[in-house]
């Protein structure tokens, strides 16, 4: 069997593939990313000495190659990760998410279409909760909850997400579909909340945080996601759509004091000089109130549960990015350096 994982350099994808390839000898692994901003080769140099990985890069924008890529590497299953996947790029320029996240998943259905038969084949689509906009003070999305997505991020993925249901309607394509909640763990690009706050904090810089701070996402260990997403693709319904979610809602503030508290116990600094480098900036245009996942769905069909608990999945995160300096210092220049310089350093209090 041959898999075609794209994004597989990315934060997500990347840890899908070091679960994945060590476990499923007898499945070949193809990553395909085009080596965007947020994806490093690095994040997969373990996985890539196995002789059932290989690499291509491709960007799925460019449907002709696309479409070669499935001539070359005829996928048995598809594992679509790759994407524009940061809110706060998608306020300020919203076309590349356009661009890659719904007509780079157009052109992945229109070479499923092309090259599998009837019955051959499964496209497992990763998508997020934010395609159902915000929650006020009580209940949580489930499968039913209609899209009401509020970012230019969103509403492609949410797009993304019709094009995939109308492909297994109108064409038959066999697909599946997950929404998850906000993933953390190794290899995060640091320009989300809890590695960007990490690296802050390590090195004395201000913490920001949005509005009040007291913005509630649900937060889940990546390698519990990568799980959800396998018990999904072995056990979840043809055209099923499943919702993914740590069961740990937690306020921004909440977040950033935790890593505070944290990163003072591994590395002997007095959390009162961390929690005084919380800065309260400017809110985000649009900023979801809160996020809340019902997961009944997934653990009733599909019997996953969550290994971490955000206290223990958070303190891995703390770990690793302590502990992994070149990997932090080489991601931290070139263009991150950029974006941060023109996005985040002149962020005014509200
Ligand atoms: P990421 O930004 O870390 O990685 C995305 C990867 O996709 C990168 O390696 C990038 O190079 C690649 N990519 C982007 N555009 C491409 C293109 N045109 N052609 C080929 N490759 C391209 O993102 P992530 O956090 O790993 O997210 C992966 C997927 O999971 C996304 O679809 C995202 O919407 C979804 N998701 C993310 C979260 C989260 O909390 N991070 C939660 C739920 C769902
Ligand atoms: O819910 C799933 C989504 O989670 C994924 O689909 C997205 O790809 C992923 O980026 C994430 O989106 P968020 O916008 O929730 O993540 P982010 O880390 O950017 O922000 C988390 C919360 O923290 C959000 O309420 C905004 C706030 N925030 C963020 C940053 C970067 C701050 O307060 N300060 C910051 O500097």
């Amino acid at each position: 069997m041959q898999v075609l994982v794209t994004g597989g350099a990315g934060f997500i994808g990347s840890n899908f593939l070091n679960l994945s390839v060590p476990r499923y000898r007898d499945r070949r692994f193809v990553n395909v990313d085009h080596l965007g901003y947020a994806a490093n080769l690095a994040n997969v140099a373990e996985t890539a000495k196995s002789p059932n990985y290989a690499f291509v890069r491709v960007d799925i924008t460019d449907a002709d190659a696309v479409d070669r890529l499935f001539h070359d590497h005829p996928p048995d299953l598809v594992v679509h990760f790759a994407a524009e996947s940061h809110v706060d790029r998608s306020i300020v320029g919203p076309r590349a998410f356009v661009r890659t996240n719904i007509e780079g998943t157009f052109n992945l259905l229109e070479a499923c279409r092309k090259y599998w038969p009837k019955g051959r084949g499964l496209f497992h689509h990763v998508s997020t909760d934010e395609v159902y906009g915000s929650l006020g003070e009580s209940g949580a999305f489930t499968e039913a909850t209609p899209y009401d997505p509020s970012s230019p991020y969103s509403a492609s993925k949410a797009a993304s997400d019709h094009l995939v249901r109308a492909y297994a309607r109108t064409y038959g394509l066999a697909t599946k579909i997950t929404n998850c909640s906000n993933n953390y763990g190794p290899y995060q690009f640091p320009e989300k909340l809890i590695p960007l706050t990490i690296l802050n904090a390590i090195d004395r810089k201000p913490l920001p945080v949005y509005g009040k701070g007291l913005n509630v996402r649900d937060w889940l260990y990546v390698e519990d996601h990568c799980e959800a997403i396998w018990a999904v693709i072995d056990h979840g319904g043809p055209g099923r759509t499943y919702n993914v979610g740590g069961n740990n809602e937690v306020r921004n503030i909440d977040v950033v004091r935790q890593i505070c508290r944290l990163l003072a116990e591994e590395t002997g600094q007095r959390e009162d000089d961390l929690l005084a480098l919380i800065s309260y900036v400017t809110d985000r245009p649009g900023h979801d109130l809160r996020y809340a996942i019902d997961a009944t769905r997934l653990k009733a069909e599909c019997r996953w549960t969550p290994q971490e608990t955000f206290e223990t999945g958070l303190r891995r995160t703390v770990r690793w990015y302590l502990s992994n300096k070149a990997w932090v210092d080489e991601v931290r220049s070139g263009d991150y350096r950029k974006w941060i310089a023109t996005n985040y350093a002149d962020r005014t209090q509200p």
